[in-house]
């Protein structure tokens, strides 16, 4: 038997470090996928060919820790989602494993269980993580992480003291430019940085509610397909995370560019450099620009499409 998978990155349309505070963020699935491919190996557990290795396949091997497999497999995948520019490819690739693993171990299959196992390989891989990713790569279209359940409330991801509720979110079809700026940034630092902010100040504490603000608005207008709305409150965003102090000059470059064509754009993730995106009716133009500025430009849509999974006989 051979089971194949397919599960698709993901990118933060509003709320990032606001969430951490509690308050909703929502983010979409995009039309950058990672398949996953998986059958009985006759020797050893190979992934692409080589054997695995934690140095290579930390995330691989976490899946096959946490459904408790002993079978030797042969696992390939293949995936078009750029690894650090923040579009999931890590929770794509952990949902696009556990998804497949699941259909060839038959152990059931519902998105819930598989959101739920890939957030727990991100979280023993990387020592932190959001559920956003995971859930969004498992379920497709757009979903909304909040403290609160709301409306269409999915499941519930808990990790130590930390709770988070996951709803679904629908969104229309949408063109948009992620811009990556080559400069790395990390999460971690940048979290502490709003954190000591958000300890100290009133203000950042305001801001922070804002942001909270603009996603729930974020989801109204995505669900009237108002476009011109939602990059405004794009704009709106990126400004606040910006007095926040996680925006970056090579961000600010891309994003002044990308808004001549866009409806709006805002830096995607924990910031700091990293990337931006942008919406658009004119992609390749706004590709351009950020070409032009320096960045590397992702051309995407968003997709309702969630993780796939089947099983299917092996051929003689
Ligand atoms: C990073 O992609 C998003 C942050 O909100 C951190 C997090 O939610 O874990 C900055």
């Amino acid at each position: 038997m051979i089971s194949k998978s397919s599960a698709p990155g993901k990118v933060i349309l509003f709320g990032e470090h606001a969430v951490v505070y509690g308050e909703p963020a929502l983010a979409m699935a995009v039309d950058k996928r990672c398949g996953c491919e998986i059958s009985v190996s006759s020797s050893r557990t190979t992934v692409n060919g080589h054997p695995i290795r934690e140095e290579y396949h930390s995330y691989i091997l976490q899946c096959l820790n946490i459904l408790e497999v002993d079978n030797k497999l042969k696992i390939s995948t293949e995936s078009d989602i750029p690894s650090g520019a923040g579009m999931g490819s890590s929770a794509a690739v952990s949902v696009a494993t556990i998804g497949a693993l699941r259909k060839f171990l038959e152990k059931g299959s519902t998105e819930e269980m598989i959101a739920k196992d890939a957030f727990n390989v991100e979280f023993e891989v990387q020592g932190n993580a959001s559920p956003i990713d995971t859930s969004t790569s498992t379920h497709g279209n757009a979903i909304m992480v909040s403290e609160k359940k709301e409306k269409d409330f999915l499941w519930e991801i808990k990790k130590d003291e930390k709770s988070w509720n996951i709803h679904h979110r629908d969104i229309p079809d949408m063109d948009f430019v992620i811009g990556d700026t080559g400069v790395h940034s990390s999460t971690g630092p940048l979290v502490e940085k709003v954190k000591k902010f958000y300890r100290k100040s009133n203000f950042a504490r305001e801001i922070i509610q804002e942001i909270g603000e603009i996603v729930r608005d974020g989801c109204v207008l995505l669900e009237e397909e108002d476009l011109e709305g939602v990059g405004r409150l794009m704009n709106k965003n990126h400004r606040l995370l910006s007095i926040l102090g996680v925006s970056h000059p090579s961000l600010e470059k891309l994003i002044k560019g990308a808004r001549r064509h866009s409806y709006g754009a805002k830096l995607t993730g924990a910031g700091g450099g990293g990337s931006m995106i942008a919406l658009t009716d004119e992609p390749n133009k706004v590709a351009e620009v950020i070409e032009k500025k320096g960045g590397t430009p992702y051309v995407l849509k968003s997709t309702k499409k969630g993780l796939t999974s089947t099983n299917t006989e092996e051929k003689e």
